[in-house]
């Protein structure tokens, strides 16, 4: 076995992790390349070009070896059957050349290469010298080249990558496999004489002051320290620098242990700050540090520049306090991602993604699961978002063997402490993570002791430790974190008496496909039960990796831009890139679009999580909540918004302006109340007959690193006034003052309804195209063996009386069993009042929905509705959708995920219309129902694996529905709850039809 294959070694000359920022020249950009098809096979003359950083399993490149690797996607098989810790013989192996000129000035100088990661193995080389090798995917190899580098002339530096090793059995996280150098290279130089490592420790003292310690480590290249170096630090602030004193017992120890040894500096410095503004997510206040050491004779041999934000964290009880506060964590889980380019992200991608996070209300993101770019935690710290760090260690395939393993307690070891050395000055992290999903075992204890050792100062959580008992795995974990736990569960839990630690899932709420059901819920529990802090979503990103599609399908027309890819190109996800074994679309599982679009759940996510909650305090005056922990309401600015159920959709009238009134939002400090009263002028705006409900517009006041002014923080809403008589009635009266005239419409001879407008007739639907809950939950093929798919209707009884006409039917399911269903037509002006009653027999226990489905004539383009919205809304997933009227065109109602499903819902719709040319068609529903209106049939839905599959219809199909399933978020986790399932038993709904 090679040994850069041998567990016991982790790396070789690969330079102790630490933060001490360095900038230097990049070696980003073009590279000579080849792909090789084993680390032993030799290499070629011609040599093709890359781009550095850059997965060779994304990029286009001369295939010199006849080799190609692409991406695979696996959840936690390995890609190969060998054991641990054998490689496979084909092993992809990418070796890199490019030149640098070394400046002249260097001379004399120590030179570090620096490698920020590649996947998996890298083995460095300058000038041809060997100058080591690292192996964890997601950190940095630094390599000492200083006696390998000519200064002042080009030097050529050579990388070998080698993709697969006796490591890859700790990296086996559920993600798309890749090759290649994945962050930025560079190289460096130091004085010979310089800091090897800043810990910095930046807590809160009694009075509002900072409690700062440094303790700064120096080194000089030529191995004994020489006599009289001096090292020192100041805080930026208003006032004259604080330069802080050497804490007088450490620098004696710092001293004696110079003179023993004389290969180590370490000093402690420390400084209590007056008045500091303390680090929180919601007011991430950051300090500048600079750090100096200096020479004997007093010039500066070595200096670093660093943020430090003074916050605590600790658990008391069961509680996770930031800062003394028990704050809820409203977490998501996010990969190193990007459709273009795989594992390569750039600072502004990253920058992106949080304030991506930010608007839609997440205060904290877990690093699923390895260390991220530091970029990422420096924007974390700056933009406010809580982090939990997570090493690099997933031994999915083989995690009972290695927990325990002796040969791989190095790589634990290694990956944990790399990874805490590297990040531990970050405000932003406040919680170390072990790993994911590495069974639990000694490996795991002797990281945690190593890390409670070198930094007591955080938490630390493993999931692994806690998976089979919550209070189990106290040396590894001080948080029950446990994934995809039902709100029962945790519930119990909180409620047992057995609690003694805080409960954060750490993965909760599987967002694959249409999913996130009972988000609200969960929330609900964890505000109402003590002990219960919050968890992370799994996950942010869907991983869909842009793929030009080759068979010549039509583009999609455009109609979806957001959530798209580009035309001639689709998502691609597990199978597609012919990678076999794999996981299908299992990667498909985010919070957003591959290109960052937000899902519908993004709304619902920040109605939960806004900071601030109304309720009715008597008929004018309104209940405001502050829901932040640390800031009152002065960033923000708000409107309130009256709608009611007899608006008009489109267009605003001058009645509509009346209704948008700005609003003083009281001076609340956070976690507190007041009662405001809501402007007479607004509640004195004519609003017609109906219910009329009543939002309040937050919005940012201004401008801020992650949101401009006026980016919209949530829309909270309460109902002021209450239907005063249903729509049907209304419809109703509407026949009785115009009078009956002939029937609007045709009833054929089988009870069909026959319209122009109507290319097909209001029948019986039991079934949506499934979502990934409904197939990975097994759903999807009950319902198939029912039949629900394919319902056959017979006519059995068709009856005038009078105006009205009754027809019976029985609609039987492809496997067997049939539905008794009945529609009592009635004509009214311009349309017809459809009455319908189905009874679900017990042996259809849970189906998907219960309700008509119908399809327009072509040209309907524009859908107006009074009902959740704007965006899509489910029974179990409508908590962020205010009550209002909205327009939309129909293209967009539907929601674009990369393996097509049921989508594009709209909860609690009272009334709509669809609208196109002179047409319209107009439906008033007996009570709020699931309403969608898509360009597609729910069998082509069904039958597409790819968006770019579908061929939109010109017509609309119109689902109105009794019930509807909700959710839920069984593709990895909890079904949807029994509240939202549509059992058997006799439905009934009326809805009035009307064509002008
Ligand atoms: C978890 C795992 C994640 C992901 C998720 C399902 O068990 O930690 O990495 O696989 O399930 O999408």
């Amino acid at each position: 076995m090679p040994v850069w294959a041998a567990p016991e070694i982790t790396g070789w000359r690969r330079l102790p992790a630490h933060a001490v920022p360095r900038g230097g020249i990049t070696l980003d950009g073009r590279w000579r390349f080849q792909l090789l098809p084993s680390p032993d096979a030799s290499l070629s003359d011609r040599w093709a070009q890359i781009d550095v950083p850059g997965c060779w399993t994304m990029q286009d490149f001369e295939d010199v070896h006849g080799v190609r690797d692409l991406p695979q996607y696996l959840n936690f098989d390995m890609p190969w059957p060998d054991l641990p810790p054998h490689p496979p013989a084909v092993n992809p192996t990418g070796v890199y050349e490019r030149e640098v000129d070394v400046p002249a000035e260097w001379a004399g100088r120590r030179v570090v290469l620096h490698v920020g990661a590649a996947e998996s193995v890298v083995l460095a080389r300058v000038n041809g010298i060997d100058v080591g090798m690292g192996k964890d995917s997601h950190l940095a190899g630094e390599f000492d080249v200083t006696h390998a580098v000519r200064p002042g002339e080009p030097n050529t530096i050579g990388l070998t990558v080698v993709k697969w090793s006796d490591a890859t059995f700790v990296e086996d996280q559920d993600q798309w496999w890749h090759g290649g150098v994945t962050r930025p290279v560079r190289i460096y130089s130091t004085d010979p004489l310089y800091l090897d490592d800043v810990h910095i420790s930046s807590g809160l003292a009694d009075g509002g002051a900072g409690d700062l310690t440094v303790e700064v480590r120096v080194r000089s290249a030529g191995g004994l320290l020489p006599e009289g170096w001096r090292v020192s630090a100041w805080l930026d602030g208003p006032e004259p620098e604080v330069e802080l004193p050497v804490d007088e017992e450490f620098a004696a120890l710092a001293a004696e242990r110079e003179q023993v040894s004389g290969w180590l500096g370490r000093v402690r410095l420390r400084a209590t700050v007056p008045a500091v503004r303390p680090w929180s997510a919601e007011t991430p206040e950051l300090y500048g540090l600079t750090v100096r050491v200096f020479r004997p004779d007093g010039t500066v041999a070595d200096e670093s520049r660093h943020r430090v934000g003074f916050r605590t964290v600790e658990i008391v009880g069961r509680d996770l306090l930031v800062n003394g506060v028990r704050v809820y964590i409203r977490g998501v889980n996010r990969h190193d991602f990007h459709p273009r380019t795989g594992r390569v992200v750039s600072a502004e991608d990253m920058r992106a993604d949080l304030v991506t996070m930010k608007q839609f209300g997440f205060n904290a993101v877990r690093t699923s699961h390895y260390p991220n770019d530091p970029a990422l935690l420096d924007l974390a710290d700056e933009l406010g978002l809580y982090v939990v760090d997570e090493a690099n260690v997933e031994s999915h395939a083989y995690a009972t063997e290695l927990a325990d393993d002796p040969a791989y307690l190095p790589a634990f070891l290694d990956r944990v402490s790399r990874m805490v050395r590297r990040d531990k000055n970050h405000p932003s992290v406040v919680i170390w993570s072990l790993g994911n999903e590495s069974d639990y075992g000694v490996n795991h204890d002797a990281a945690a002791g190593w890390l409670r050792g070198y930094d007591p100062t955080r938490p630390l959580q493993y999931e692994g430790a806690i998976r089979y008992d919550y209070e189990s795995g106290r040396a590894a974990s001080d948080i029950a974190c446990p994934m995809y736990a039902s709100i029962d569960d945790i519930v119990g839990y909180a409620r047992s008496g057995r609690q003694t630690r805080p409960l954060i899932l750490c993965e909760y709420s599987h967002a694959m496909g249409n999913s996130n059901g009972s988000l609200s819920d969960y929330w609900a529990a964890i505000e109402s039960t003590p002990g219960l802090q919050g968890g992370f979503i799994w996950e942010f990103w869907d991983h869909g990796l842009m793929q030009r599609v080759t068979d010549g399908r039509p583009a999609p027309d455009g109609g979806y831009a957001a959530g798209v890819a580009e035309p001639g190109y689709r998502w691609a996800y597990g199978g597609d890139f012919g990678d076999d074994p794999n996981d299908g679309n299992f990667c498909i599982d985010g919070v957003v679009f591959p290109d960052r679009t937000p899902k519908p759940v993004m709304y619902e996510h920040r109605e939960l999580a806004g900071p601030v909650r109304i309720e009715p305090d008597g008929s004018s005056r309104v209940l405001v909540h502050n829901r932040q922990h640390f800031k009152d309401l002065s960033w923000l600015a708000a409107e309130w918004e009256l709608s009611a159920s007899g608006d008009a959709v489109a267009g605003r009238t001058a009645a509509d302006r009346l209704r948008t009134v700005p609003a003083e939002l009281p001076p609340i400090p956070p976690g507190g109340s007041a009662t405001v009263d809501v402007p007479p002028e607004l509640l004195a705006a004519p609003a017609g007959p109906g219910e009329v409900w009543l939002t309040l517009r937050v919005t940012t006041r201004d401008d801020l690193p992650w949101a401009p002014a006026g980016t919209t923080m949530c829309l909270p809403q309460i109902k002021v006034r209450d239907e005063d008589r249903d729509l049907i009635t209304r419809a109703g009266e509407q026949i009785a003052g115009a009078g009956v005239g002939s029937w609007p419409v045709e009833v054929d001879g089988e009870g069909l309804l026959v319209h122009p407008l109507l290319a097909s007739p209001p029948t019986l639907s039991l079934w949506r195209a499934p979502t990934d809950n409904d197939r990975i939950g097994g759903h999807a093929a009950r319902w198939e063996e029912l039949g629900l798919h394919a319902l056959t209707r017979e006519p059995l009884d068709v009856v005038r009386h009078g105006e009205r006409v009754v027809v019976r039917a029985r609609y039987t399911a492809a496997g067997g069993v049939s539905i008794a269903h009945e529609q009592v037509l009635t004509p009214t002006v311009g349309g017809v009042l459809i009455e319908e009653t189905a009874v679900l027999p017990d042996a259809l226990a849970d189906v998907p929905r219960i309700g008509s489905v119908w399809e327009t004539a072509a040209g309907f383009d524009a859908f107006e509705w009074f009902g959740q919205g704007p965006w899509e809304t489910y029974p179990d997933r409508c908590a962020g959708g205010p009550v209002g009227a909205y327009r939309a065109d129909v293209d967009r109602l539907f929601t674009p995920h990369a393996r097509p499903q049921e989508s594009g819902g709209r909860h609690a719709v009272r009334r709509f219309a669809l609208t196109g040319g002179a047409a319209r068609l107009a439906v008033h529903l007996d009570e709020p129902r699931q309403v969608s209106v898509t360009r597609h049939r729910d069998a082509d839905l069904a039958a597409a694996l790819h968006h770019d599959e579908l061929v939109p219809l010109t017509r609309c199909v119109v689902h109105v529905d009794a019930a509807h399933r909700g959710l839920g978020t069984a593709s990895c986790g909890p079904d949807t709850l029994a509240p939202y399932l549509v059992g058997p038993g006799t439905y009934t709904w009326s809805w009035v039809l009307s064509f002008t």
